[in-house]
């Protein structure tokens, strides 16, 4: 895995955008999997920053989304398709048909994850996947303990993920306690992944998945075994990392 740590959040933000549109520019068809929750935003903000200055073409981009709560409604304000509309699709010029989220009011979640993957196969599948990572080493909604062969399902959240998302709701008994997924296996089948990681907070599950063992008990230390991951830190993310960050994540994924 590479990492790559800067300071703050908004060079986090910068660096990730840069990649997405380095990538875009040689390969305007792009297949993107994107990401929710704090850590994205600023990235979103940028890449629409540079979609408004530069006047960029985005109608070749085709999204597929990680994960939505569910059940829930599409319009519910917390709904991972309301914020992906509020921070990306409302400002840029993808086309409806090419934005993919799994459907939080699916009557049948099991034929919903097969259209889902199904989705992803027939779009070539993603060519870069931004991922974020929960204090507990999750990716996607992908909780500890998740088979590292899983493809998109439905799962239980943990009392741990409840908890850190419920402040979100107006009133936090309303919080899904489920989810639809992107499996591990799904993400781990992305070309290129992109992992962005802010604040101490992230620091423990940083070092366990670079530096420890590979273990489902830790979903996010599978990405040592993709070919191409890279970690954006700033400096809090990569605090327990240690000094040689480069030979650390060098060593790591070997
Ligand atoms: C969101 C997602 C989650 C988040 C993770 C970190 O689509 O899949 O895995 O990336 O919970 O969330 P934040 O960025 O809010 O700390």
């Amino acid at each position: 895995m590479k990492v790559v740590k800067v300071e703050k959040y908004e060079e986090v933000c910068e660096h990730a955008s840069e990649m997405v549109l380095t990538a875009w520019k040689q390969h305007p068809q792009l297949v993107l999997g994107l990401a929710t929750g704090s850590t994205p935003i600023g990235f979103y903000r940028r890449l629409v920053e540079r979609y408004l200055q530069e006047r960029l073409d985005f109608s070749g981009i085709t999204t597929f989304n990680l994960d939505e709560y569910y059940p829930i409604k599409r319009s519910h304000p917390q709904s991972f398709a309301r914020f992906m509309k509020e921070h990306f699709f409302d400002h840029v010029n993808i086309p409806a048909e090419q934005i993919h989220i799994l459907n939080g009011e699916a009557l049948d979640t099991g034929e919903e994850c097969s259209r889902f993957e199904a989705g992803i196969d027939a779009a070539g599948g993603v060519d870069i996947q931004i991922l974020g990572i929960g204090r507990n080493g999750h990716i996607g909604f992908n909780e500890p303990g998740t088979p590292f062969g899983s493809r998109s399902h439905l799962v239980a959240l943990t009392a741990s993920t409840i908890q850190a998302n419920s402040r979100f709701f107006a009133d936090p008994s309303e919080m899904p306690r489920h989810a639809l997924t992107m499996g591990i296996q799904t993400i781990m089948k992305s070309k290129k992944i992109l992992l962005l990681a802010v604040g101490e907070g992230k620091a423990e599950a940083i070092r366990l998945a670079l530096q420890g063992p590979v273990t489902e008990a830790m979903p996010a230390s599978i990405l040592k075994r993709h070919p191409d991951v890279t970690l954006i830190l700033d400096r809090g993310a990569a605090s327990l990392l240690g000094g040689g960050v480069q030979d650390a994540a060098a060593r790591d994924s070997q």
